[in-house]
């Protein structure tokens, strides 16, 4: 079987771990803190917040921002649906504006129409690891007096214009989680330049705690751990290698696969390094179902991301959500995710073409 995600963890990040539980020391610690300045480093920024996963880096983020209740966040509906609900944790709401077609990132001109007077914040997600549009969207937040946190769940190195995502926003946002570029686990991190904010995050990760059992606001127990932040700490180490081996195998793939009838290969912007999160295809929605079928029954995994909208989520539904954004409904029908992550092989990527040449010669 080849997997859709595969994490590398090698001696290195176990001899870490079994230092830090020799150390006594295994909640958050001096490894937490070594992290965080090493991953501000990488993203160039002044700070950043570890936390226990990229959801309560999300939440938090935007407690941070000052975002509440009566809030409006403009954000896509095409993403993993932590985004959104982020936003609900904080009492805001979530207005969805529609994706580009080719990249799958948040339209500027949607989010641009979508501002009202309640808005606050846009968070644009930097989706399978392509940099969302920041220039524009930065410049709509200036107009607007908004702020931007991005989500940058999937996109650790990649580069808009030369330029780390994760610098971009007032905040910004990444997880740790195992299928992604680099992980400790479960884990996330806030990046900013914000001293202000940082310092709120702080407080609020550790249940509002300013000074020991001094509680100034309702915070949280979002921390990180020593022993997930000395995987991190090895994992960062290794994550420009990582990178360069997934953007080595999508440019095989695109090669390879670009010419087979019926799959369109990702489209990459200009002015981007798009570090592939995922290598997702798009196929026709009524071929997909076969496509995964066939893939998988030749040992190939597949992942769809997403398989529906946020808001036709039931909770969304629930919540009274009636939206429709045709860009996103179409990608969600026809998406299809394939490996690319960088422990294949070249074996394994000659497998993946053989294996959808003959997909497209069978499904008619
Ligand atoms: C775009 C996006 N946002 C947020 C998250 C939430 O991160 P986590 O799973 O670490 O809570 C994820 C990851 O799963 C994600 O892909």
């Amino acid at each position: 079987m080849i997997p859709i995600a595969n994490p590398i963890l090698g001696d290195e990040e176990i001899e870490e771990v079994v230092k830090v539980l020799k150390s006594g020391f295994i909640a958050q610690g001096p490894k937490v803190a070594e992290f965080e300045r090493m991953f501000a480093d990488y993203v160039g920024t002044k700070h950043a917040v570890a936390t226990s996963n990229g959801t309560t880096a999300l939440h938090i983020a935007l407690l941070a921002a000052g975002i509440g209740p009566g809030d409006e966040v403009i954000t896509t509906p095409f993403s993993f649906i932590a985004t959104a609900n982020s936003i609900l944790y904080v009492g805001a709401k979530p207005i969805f504006a529609d994706i580009d077609p080719k990249t799958y990132n948040i339209d500027p001109q949607e989010i641009q129409e979508s501002v009202t007077h309640r808005t606050k914040t846009i968070i644009p997600v930097h989706l399978y690891g392509q940099p969302a549009c920041m220039d524009a969207i930065s410049e709509i937040a200036r107009d607007h007096d908004l702020k931007v946190i991005e989500d940058a769940a999937q996109a650790h190195g990649a580069l808009y214009k030369n330029k780390k995502v994760g610098s971009f926003g007032d905040m910004a946002c990444f997880s740790f989680y195992p299928t992604k570029n680099i992980t400790t686990g479960e884990g996330g991190i806030i990046t900013t330049d914000n001293d202000e904010m940082a310092q709120i995050a702080r407080t609020l990760r550790a249940h509002g705690e300013k000074e020991r059992y001094e509680h100034v606001v309702l915070g949280y127990n979002f921390r990180m751990t020593d022993i997930a932040a000395s995987i991190g700490i090895i994992q960062l180490k290794k994550l420009e290698e990582f990178n360069r081996k997934r953007i080595e195998n999508a440019e095989y793939l695109t090669e390879h696969i670009g010419d087979i009838d019926g799959i369109e290969p990702p489209f990459v912007q200009e002015n981007v390094k798009h570090v592939f999160h995922q290598y997702t295809i798009r196929v026709g929605d009524d071929k997909r179902v076969k496509y995964i079928k066939f893939l998988n029954n030749e040992g190939i995994g597949t992942g769809i991301h997403y398989p529906k909208p946020i808001y036709k989520q039931k909770l969304y539904e629930d919540l009274g959500y009636r939206a429709f954004c045709p860009e996103t409904e179409k990608a969600a029908a026809e998406v299809l995710s394939i490996p690319v992550h960088p422990a294949l092989r070249v074996e394994d990527l000659k497998e993946i073409v053989q294996t959808l040449e003959d997909a497209s010669g069978t499904i008619i």
